[in-house]
């Protein structure tokens, strides 16, 4: 099967921004794990970052255009906001597995909305860096 991992605003910055909230694993240092996991169980995997909004969207249109089965999306601060991400979610009927390093639910209250919880697969929050390799695990046996 064919996976995206999307990363929204700031995660380009992990590994050095609070690390306490969100560990000292870099982006690239989860990626690479998880391109490490997605080749052992003979999957694509794409990989993309980015601090704007509308370059997110671009790249959900190509993910519905590339027939991608399944995004494993974290939305980041773009999770309680976006209405926009939300529906390029929608509009190209993409499959999604929702991940935060953090558990939204016990920190402050404008983190306990999120536009994506209930059009994902499902939501993997608080494991930290790990969350992600869940995601991975949990797309691998339902679309492998
Ligand atoms: C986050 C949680 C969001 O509330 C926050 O804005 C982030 C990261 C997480 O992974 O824990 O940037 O999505």
């Amino acid at each position: 099967a064919d996976f995206l991992v999307l990363n929204g605003p700031n995660l380009n910055r992990l590994g050095s921004r609070e690390t306490s909230v969100y560990g000292s694993q870099s982006l690239a240092d989860i990626n690479t794990r998880l391109q490490t996991v997605a080749g052992e169980l003979g999957h694509g995997i794409d990989f993309f970052q980015s601090n704007a909004e509308h370059a997110l969207i671009e790249r959900l249109h190509q993910a519905a255009d590339q027939d991608v089965d399944c995004l494993i999306f974290n939305p980041a601060a773009f999770t309680h906001t976006s209405i926009a991400l939300r529906d390029a979610v929608l509009a190209g009927e993409l499959a999604m597995i929702e991940v935060h390093l953090s558990n939204p639910a016990s920190r402050e209250a404008f983190r306990h909305r999120s536009y994506f919880s209930d059009i994902a697969i499902g939501t993997i929050c608080g494991l930290g860096a790990f969350g992600y390799e869940c995601a991975l695990l949990a797309a691998d046996k339902r679309f492998g």
